[in-house]
Order: C-alpha cells, then structure tokens, then sequence
C-alpha cells in the first residue's frame, strides 16, 4: 500500500424518515407485487418523508449526529459539501442552508450534482481540499428524498427508490488512517439513460410540462442495470489495483444499494464472502447518493467496522457517474 491518507474519518450520523413503505403498499399504488419486486430487486421495503419535507431537515439530523459521534462543534467546520440531487430549491445550495440550520457559521458551504455517486464524488474532493487548501473539518453530507421526483404511476421506478442522509466529520489522517485513495469515472454520452428532464433551462416548471410530468426520473432500466454492474466492477478494480489493495485484504465492501443483484454480481466477480458485503436495500431501498454514508454509519455502530478496518466503497450513478474508494477506519 503506497498510498498516503490526507483526511480520515472522525464521526459518522444517519436519518432516514419514520414513514415505511413497503411492497404491499405500493401494491396498492401500482400493478406490481412483493414477489416481482423482491426478485427483481431485493427491496422490501423503503423509508418516505412527508410531501414537502425540506431536505436540509433530514440533511442536517445527519450532520448534528456525525458532529455529536465526532466530538467536534458546529462552529469547527471549514468546509461542507453536500452531494444531492433533490436540494430544498434550485437554489441557493443546500449545503448553505444546512450550514445555518446546524450553526456551522465558519464553514464554507456548497452542493455537489453526481446522482448516486454524489458522496464518493464530495468525499474525494474534501480529501483534495484538505491536502490542497488547508480545510481541516469538513462536513462531508450525501442526502436524497428522491420520492420528490417519483412519477408514482411508473412502476418501472417507484418500487426502487427512498429517502434518507448520512453523513461524515473528516479531520486530518492520523496513523496512517483514512482515505487511502479514490477513483472517479464519467460518461455523459448514455446521460439519456437515466435522468430528470423538468424544472431545468430545457423545460422549465410550466404547467404544460408539469402535466407531461416532466419533472419525474426516467430511466432505461436494463441498460443501466448492465452499466451499473460493469463501471462499478471496473471502478472496484481500479481503486484497488492502484492503491495496491488485495480484495481479501478488505474487512468490509459496502456497495451503493441500488438492486440487491447489481450488489451480488460486484461482490461474486471480486470474490467476497456475503458475509464481508454490507447490505441494507431490503430496508431503504435505492437512496442515491445517501446510500454509502448511511450504510458506513449503520456499519460502525452495529461494530461491522472497526478502527484499523479496511473497507471499500463503490457507487454508480446517472451522469453516468461512477467512483470508488478505499478507506482505513
Ligand atoms: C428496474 C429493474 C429492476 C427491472 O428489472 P428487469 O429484470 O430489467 O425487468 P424488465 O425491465 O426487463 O421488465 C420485465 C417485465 O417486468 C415488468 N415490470 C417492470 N416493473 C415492474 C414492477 N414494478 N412490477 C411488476 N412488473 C414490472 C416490465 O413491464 C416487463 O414486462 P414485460 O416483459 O411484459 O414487458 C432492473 O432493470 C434494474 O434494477 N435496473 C437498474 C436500476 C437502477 O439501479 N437504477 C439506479 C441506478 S443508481
């Protein structure tokens, strides 16, 4: 391992809404079942938020809890980035709202746009600042309430996604500790395959395209299904490659919870035990880009990580968007 870490990580924080929706709700929503959507997915439930929750309010639940595990104040933080695509509004950022609502009035405050690879994207970018620019507490936040933009009569998307945030304190690496080394990927040539065509400069929010529903996820299931699992195999290999990391070097693997069998098929071509690959779609089901930061902070205090551990961290998203990273607990 020839890779030094600039920043590590000090506290971790979660909140997902109370709200549960399962398969037989939807159901009763759309023409699907608990079977199709099981076996094709894995998910069996997701958590939802109330129609019109800011996401700064889940956002920030996430970040007071990872400054409380971290030890740190609000009023410590130099930097924080937030990676989400379902901010409070267009704009401003949401990090500057997250920013007042937890007091963190000495940080510099902005959103990063990757889909589900938004908190990977904002985690090496914070490493970055931190080597480069003298950032020493950076709140690093992936947080989504993509049910704002479900189209809830497409059962092709519905059943997949949930809401939820997870966050991350990062300070300087200590004992070699930390973010060892990242890999990020794009390709907006198969940008069509999975976006949001409303609300931005190309269909703004008239009531004509808010009838064609335009402002909903549309996605080309299969052919993302097939990217997914090929740039996150790729993404894996690279990181790991580079950072000169064995796979069964790694005490965990903690995939972005899409489809239980886009996370099977990464785990199988790498070769880890189940055992060793952190699951939790069943219960949340795909929740973009807060689905890595919940899953490390679950992870942490359920003792599946331990300080010293080595763990591994793969996401895909819409851009296409992909990255990878490897990190000493
Ligand atoms: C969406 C996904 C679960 C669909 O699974 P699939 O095996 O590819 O299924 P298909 O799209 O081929 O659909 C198979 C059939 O099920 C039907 N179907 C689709 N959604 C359904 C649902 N919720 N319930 C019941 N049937 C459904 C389709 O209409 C199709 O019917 P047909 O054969 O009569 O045309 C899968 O493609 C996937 O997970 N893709 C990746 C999505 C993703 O992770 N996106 C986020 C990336 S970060």
């Amino acid at each position: 391992m020839h890779k030094t870490p600039h920043a590590m990580i000090y506290g971790t924080g979660r909140s997902v809404p109370e709200k549960v929706l399962t398969n037989a709700d939807l159901e009763q929503i759309v023409d699907t079942t608990d079977r199709w959507i099981m076996a094709r997915t894995g998910i069996r439930e997701r958590r939802i938020v109330e129609p019109g929750t800011p996401l700064s309010d889940l956002a920030s639940a996430a970040a007071r809890e990872a400054l409380d595990n971290a030890g740190v104040a609000a009023e410590e933080i130099d930097l924080i980035i937030l990676g989400s695509v379902t901010g409070d509004m267009k704009f401003p950022a949401t990090a500057c709202i997250i920013q007042d609502k937890i007091g963190a009035k000495n940080a510099v405050a902005f959103d990063l746009s990757a889909a589900c690879s938004g908190f990977l994207y904002s985690l090496q970018v914070a490493s970055a600042m931190m080597a480069a620019a003298g950032y020493r507490r950076i709140l690093v936040i992936g947080a989504e309430i993509l049910t704002s933009m479900v189209n809830w009569q497409d059962r092709d998307t519905c059943v997949l996604f949930g809401d939820g945030a997870g966050a991350v304190v990062l300070g300087p690496s200590v004992d070699n500790r930390g973010i060892i080394h990242s890999c990020l990927g794009s390709d907006g040539s198969c940008a069509n395959l999975l976006f949001n065509p409303g609300c931005g400069s190309v269909n703004p929010p008239t009531p004509e395209n808010a009838a064609a529903k335009l402002h909903t996820i549309n996605m080309a299931g299969k052919e993302v299904f097939r990217h997914a699992v090929t740039a996150m195999t790729n993404a894996m290999q690279q990181v790991l490659q580079e950072a000169g990391i064995a796979p069964e070097q790694l005490n965990l693997l903690i995939p972005h919870q899409a489809n239980l069998r886009i996370i099977e098929a990464v785990a199988k071509r790498f070769h880890v035990p189940a055992e060793k690959v952190y699951v939790n779609v069943d219960r949340l089901g795909n929740t973009s880009s807060a689905s890595i930061p919940i899953a490390i902070d679950e992870a942490r205090r359920a003792g599946k990580i331990a300080p010293g551990d080595l763990v591994g961290m793969v996401t895909f998203g819409a851009g296409l968007t992909w990255a990878s990273s490897v990190i000493r607990f």
